[in-house]
């Protein structure tokens, strides 16, 4: 079942069931290698799940309930499938920030593996009507919780060596962050995919090619505006008017949907995305645009 939470729309199973868990792989198409986040109601539940260092403690008192899930070895009485964590030797554990997900997860009484609840490697989806034109038909039901505050993931820490390590920009700043606990390692390239395997460089794609740090419009070009749009599109989605990156991140995935349903109907065959400064969230904006700009894999059967 899809439910909100306040980053995305997950797609929950019972993380301790392996059939169910499987069935998530399988609705969403994804590769069994990429392990899925654990969602409990409350930091003593998911901390009883996993080894907990001081710092671990720390951060979850500071963050949670909210946008920030921490890498962490797996407890030995941990009941979590290992299918849900794709056999490695830690589990991503996170306790959302939204009241109705809250009180499904404290109902279900169960750890709840959730990916964000669209196919793999598409844009994760913030309102009900996302998740029905990704997943529709393949799941059992969606939980309509209207649209989702922060609209980008959470951040993925990595908890597990003595140097903390940013696995993914999201929900809590990594300023934020390094208040709190000193300085945090960005890992980036290689060692993160091995680290997060579900750090796929072309990851939150759109249809549409996309273009970053755009200062004027090409032909063809549908714009993603931050601040004040650049002239000429014949398509615009605003990501903020008034370049606040708080609702620019809250409406950053709805935009780009907006944009590929809609250009191709004006013969538009690309996106260009105005420059959006890479601090505070905007980091986490900036990774998914990045993401979605990057050359994507080749699917089965398609051709270079
Ligand atoms: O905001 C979110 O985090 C949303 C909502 C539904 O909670 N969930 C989400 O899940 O974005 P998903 O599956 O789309 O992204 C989870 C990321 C993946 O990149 C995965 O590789 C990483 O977390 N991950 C999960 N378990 C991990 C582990 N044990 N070690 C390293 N990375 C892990
Ligand atoms: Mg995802």
């Amino acid at each position: 079942m899809a439910f909100a939470t306040e980053t995305v729309y997950g797609l929950g199973a019972d993380a301790t069931n392996d059939s169910a868990v499987a069935a998530v792989f399988v609705a969403k198409d994804r590769p069994r290698f990429n392990p899925l986040i654990c969602h409990y109601p409350d930091a003593d539940t998911a901390l009883d799940d996993v080894i907990v260092s001081a710092v671990a403690r720390r951060v979850a008192r500071a963050f949670w309930p909210g946008p920030l899930t921490l890498v962490l070895p797996r407890a030995s009485r941990c009941s979590v499938s290992l299918l849900t964590s794709s056999g490695l030797e830690t589990l991503a554990v996170r306790v959302p920030a939204h009241d109705v997900a809250r009180s499904l997860l404290q109902q279900v009484g169960r750890p709840v593996a959730a990916p964000s609840a669209n196919r793999s490697g598409r844009v994760s989806p913030t309102t009900a009507q996302h998740v029905q034109a990704e997943l529709g038909g393949r799941i059992a039901a969606i939980l309509d919780c209207g649209s989702c505050d922060v609209g980008v993931e959470s951040t993925v820490l990595d908890l597990c060596f003595a140097q903390p390590k940013l696995l993914r920009a999201g929900g809590v700043t990594i300023e934020a962050i390094e208040n709190l606990i000193g300085p945090v390692e960005s890992c980036s390239g290689a060692a993160k995919s091995i680290r997060s395997p579900g750090m796929l460089a072309s990851h939150y794609a759109p249809g549409l090619p996309l273009r970053m740090h755009a200062t004027e419009l090409g032909k063809g070009e549908a714009l993603l505006a931050f601040g004040a749009p650049l002239p000429g599109a014949s398509l615009v989605f605003s990501l903020s008017d008034r370049g606040d990156l708080i609702e620019a991140a809250s409406r950053l995935f709805a935009g780009l949907r907006m944009l590929d349903e809609h250009a191709p109907t004006l013969g538009l065959t690309g996106i260009a995305a105005m420059p959006v400064p890479d601090h505070g969230i905007g980091r986490a904006i900036n990774d998914r645009l990045r993401r979605a700009s990057a050359p994507r894999p080749l699917k089965e059967g398609s051709r270079p």
